[in-house]
């Protein structure tokens, strides 16, 4: 069941984030070119995956997702491309192909990013028939907390600050949470805003979110080692390449994989309390763990 949604999903999104950076006026054809390059063509799309999914069990129809999907896309899309520089983590592979500085320059990678950024809360601020224009404000707000110094950048700052230097597991996992995780709970906020869930649920599903977060960027340092270059389509073992602070390199291999299958199983608890066939987001949640890309 998961496979088959997600491909249907993938596909959703693709084609929403080909239509928006399509519909962008031409300025400059290259810029446009690196847009598609780093948001197009590859990745697993595991953010829109959970917008739209999180959406069906709340029954939130995917129609009233497609500007959320492909926002938050954006936004992840930017952010590798920054994650990739020369300043950040150097990397020359991602998805495969070469990543966007090395197929075109800095330059236009640097404002690929920052156009892809933009072009989220462009997205994400188009009206939606079904939402009001409160909820449509408060998942422009919920976006802009999890990709700013709150959320993504701050966590990218952590990051670089805790490269090249020995920290503590408190503070690598509030690294992992912010750099990583406030993405993705954006992802289960967005549909939640749409849903009007009650407080209860709410508080239910973001202890789901936050758990699922951390899983993910565990696994991400965990498969940094185990899996080969051509399985990941990045350079496998990066991070030790850049000397940078993962789970693995605090706790072991073995005490990154416990620590993630952990987090999964107090994901879980929380989906079993909630009033929902959570079967499909079940089955996502045990994949986080078990892939190797
Ligand atoms: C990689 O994210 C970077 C992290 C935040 C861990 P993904 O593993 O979701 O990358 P793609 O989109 O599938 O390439
Ligand atoms: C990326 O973390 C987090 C982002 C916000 C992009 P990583 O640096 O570990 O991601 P990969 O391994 O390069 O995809
Ligand atoms: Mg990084
Ligand atoms: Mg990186
Ligand atoms: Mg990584």
């Amino acid at each position: 069941m998961l496979s088959q949604t997600f491909t249907q999903y993938q596909q959703r999104v693709d084609s929403q984030l080909a239509h928006f950076i399509d519909a962008q006026t031409v300025t400059d054809s290259q810029l446009k070119a690196a847009m598609k390059h780093g948001a197009l063509g590859g990745g697993k799309r595991i953010r829109p995956f959970l917008v739209y999914a999180i959406g069906e069990m709340l029954n939130v129809p995917a129609k009233n997702l497609d500007t959320c999907a492909a926002a938050i896309e954006c936004i992840h899309a930017y952010s590798l491309i920054h994650d990739d520089l020369p300043a950040m983590d150097n990397d020359a592979l991602r998805r495969g192909r070469p990543t966007v500085h090395i197929a075109f320059d800095e330059a236009t990678a640097i404002l690929a990013g920052d156009a892809l950024q933009a072009l989220a809360f462009d997205i994400l601020s188009e009206t939606i028939d079904g939402l009001t224009a409160t909820q449509n404000l408060a998942m422009v707000k919920a976006l802009a907390k999890a990709s700013g110094y709150s959320g993504m950048c701050g966590g990218q700052a952590m990051d670089l600050n805790a490269t090249n230097t020995q920290v503590d597991l408190p503070t690598l996992t509030q690294l992992h949470k912010l750099k990583t995780g406030a993405l993705i709970r954006c992802a289960i906020e967005l549909p939640m805003i749409a849903a009007n869930v009650s407080l209860v649920e709410q508080a239910l599903l973001l202890q789901f979110a936050d758990a699922i977060g951390l899983a993910f960027q565990v696994q991400d340092d965990v498969i940094d080692i185990i899996s080969s270059t051509e399985e990941l389509g990045k350079p496998q073992g990066s991070d030790s390449e850049s000397n940078k602070s993962t789970y693995p390199k605090l706790l072991g291999l073995a005490g990154a994989q416990a620590t993630a299958k952990s987090l999964i199983q107090d994901a879980l608890s929380a989906l079993t309390k909630l009033p929902y066939n959570s079967q499909l987001i079940s089955e996502f949640a045990r994949f986080i763990i078990e892939r190797r890309v």
